[in-house]
């Protein structure tokens, strides 16, 4: 895309936390990660497909570094709203998508829950890797707004780490959320499918589609496949030049591995009936 600048001239979002207590999202971008969810770019892809944002007024909840705002412009929607808290995370989406367009295309520094954007004015809302991170009344407020912000037949279009099975035992999750929460430095609450399912049709959505991939953000595969032969080396060359990095990412990484039977990546795809 033209006015794109290369990646390693954007700024990345800011904090003054060190490698080893830093949010491990914002880790793994300082390390040159740019793929920040739980099912990687081929589960997105797939739900941009069911989505059907060429045409649409999309709004994108929590854009993060940009890579899915990217394919989204690429399939030319009718406009682009990106709602993003982090100041300096909206700043590299700006970057990523090079212009305006005439006004079509939009990042705003705003909390997902008060996006500002008129009732019934979008089309799609897509939200990656953000409600899993939210207290439950966070993400009530969230899918809220989803829903507020839709148009009747509008989708809202979710991709988020799922516990599983439906019915894991209360001490399993319990244990699975404490050690992501030592890992990755959020107070990550992933829900069952069941429950994602519910919280989304508990705000008069219709669940349309799910669709599941496994948790291997870490996985060198998926990194490639995320990232590219040339990203994936210069984020394994920046993981192993940094001691503090090394130490966090391998504690990720083994929090996932240990944990890989209790976790999915879950695409749902829910509409807001006419
Ligand atoms: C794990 S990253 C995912 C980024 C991107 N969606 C992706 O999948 O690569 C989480 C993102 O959610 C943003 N975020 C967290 N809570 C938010 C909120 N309440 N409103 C808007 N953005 C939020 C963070 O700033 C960050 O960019």
């Amino acid at each position: 895309m033209s006015g794109q600048r290369p990646d390693s001239e954007r700024p990345l979002p800011l904090s003054n936390r060190t490698d080893d207590n830093v949010q491990g999202h914002w880790l793994l971008a300082r390390l040159g990660k740019r793929v920040l969810r739980p099912g990687g770019v081929e589960l997105t892809r797939t739900l941009l497909a069911r989505a059907d944002v060429s045409g649409a007024d999309v709004l994108e909840l929590a854009p993060g570094l940009g890579r899915t705002a990217a394919e989204i412009v690429a399939r030319h929607p009718r406009s682009y709203v990106g709602a993003e808290s982090d100041p300096d995370a909206a700043k590299v989406v700006r970057g990523v998508l090079g212009g305006d367009r005439d006004g079509h295309i939009e990042v705003r520094v705003t909390d997902a829950a008060d996006t500002g954007l008129p009732d019934a004015s979008s089309d799609v809302v897509i939200g990656e890797a953000m409600l899993s991170m939210q207290s439950d009344t966070a993400k009530h407020a969230i899918v809220a707004e989803a829903a507020r912000v839709l148009r009747p037949r509008g989708r809202y279009a979710i991709h988020e780490l799922a516990l599983t099975p439906d019915d894991v035992a209360a001490d399993i999750s319990a244990d699975v959320r404490q050690s992501l929460a030592r890992a990755i430095k959020v107070n990550a609450r992933p829900l069952t499918i069941a429950e994602w399912s519910q919280l989304l049709t508990g705000h008069g959505l219709v669940v349309e589609h799910v669709a599941t991939a496994p948790m291997a953000l870490l996985q060198p595969r998926r990194v490639i496949a995320d990232e590219g032969l040339v990203g994936a080396l210069r984020f394994a060359k920046n993981v192993l030049t940094n001691p503090d990095a090394r130490k966090r990412i391998l504690l990720m990484r083994r929090t996932f591995r240990r944990n890989r039977e209790r976790l999915t990546a879950v695409a749902i795809i829910a509409y807001k009936p006419a």
